[in-house]
């Protein structure tokens, strides 16, 4: 069984569309002819790409500026998303913070789990009904190989990825055979923007350029994963390194290892 085919009425849905891996996912969808419904918070942004990808490909591109941290907003969006025809659902939006976790804005890390496990959970049950129901769908979830594992001074990062990681797999399992297909992508680095040397940072610097995936490549790898009903999708060799040391590494060893390395980011 594939995704469904695109169709006038039917839509594709990527949050996180203003910016890196998102934008790179509306381009792929927007190119296999899927008309997009494209979240974030930035709108001007949002019509800008909406704008660009029905000239080139001749969909349909609706905008949706919401603030998927604030449960007001993001209730709209999961009332018209359960009422409407979702083909596929990328849940990508996502925020990290670096450093000691008693040292960040409270406010700020709330924001993070809303919108990194629960804004992810509101969507995914809004669209599961009418897929389960009409016996195809697609649903892609942004995980992180940083959800592997633990994490100090990421820990809020760490932790919501790791409700990403563990729902999009397990979820997967309940849908066995039902049509309606469920992928992970849990990547390590990817380069979303070429970086100002005066502000690259430590990954930046450390990772050769060789070693890095670009957001085109792993929106392609993505799509094409989810069209085959992949468990999970890890793009480039860091992301494969990172993903084994913290899938079968002992958590003793690898949480002192990872965090001493964040802590250099959250300075
Ligand atoms: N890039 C990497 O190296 C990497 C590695 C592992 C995992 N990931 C995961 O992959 C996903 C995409 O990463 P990325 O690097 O492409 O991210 P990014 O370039 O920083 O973009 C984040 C996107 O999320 C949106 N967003 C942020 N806060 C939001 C909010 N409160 N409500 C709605 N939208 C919000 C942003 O748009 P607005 O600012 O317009 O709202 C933007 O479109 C994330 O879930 C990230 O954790 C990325």
């Amino acid at each position: 069984m594939s995704l469904p085919s695109a169709t006038s009425e039917n839509r594709a849905v990527v949050t996180g569309a203003s910016s890196g891996i998102g934008t790179a996912l509306a381009a792929e969808l927007a190119a296999r002819g899927y008309s997009l419904i494209l979240v974030a918070r930035r709108g001007e942004v949002l019509t800008e790409l909406a704008q660009r990808l029905t000239l080139a490909h001749g969909i349909t591109a609706e905008v949706r500026a919401v603030d998927l941290a604030d449960r007001a907003a993001r209730g709209a969006l999961v009332e018209e998303l359960a009422a409407r025809d979702i083909s596929i659902l990328c849940n990508n939006a996502g925020i990290a913070t670096f450093g000691a976790v008693a040292e960040l804005d409270p406010a700020y890390e709330r924001d993070q789990m809303e919108l990194n496990a629960v804004a992810v959970h509101d969507l995914t049950l809004a669209v599961l009904p009418g897929m389960i129901a009409r016996g195809s769908g697609g649903i892609l979830i942004s995980g992180s190989a940083a959800g592997n594992m633990p994490i100090p001074n990421n820990a809020t990062y760490a932790a919501s990825k790791a409700f990403a990681n563990t729902f999009s797999e397990s979820l997967r399992g309940e849908l066995k055979g039902s049509g309606v297909h469920v992928t992970l992508l849990a990547p390590g680095p990817v380069r979303t923007d070429t970086p100002d040397p005066a502000e690259a940072s430590i990954v930046d610097r450390m990772v050769p350029d060789f070693m890095w995936v670009t957001s085109e490549y792993t929106a392609k790898i993505s799509i094409d994963a989810l069209a085959r009903n992949k468990m999970r999708v890890v793009p480039g060799l860091i992301s494969k390194g990172m993903s084994v040391a913290g899938q079968y590494g002992p958590r003793a060893l690898t949480a002192p290892v990872a965090g001493a390395f964040y802590k250099k980011l959250g300075g």
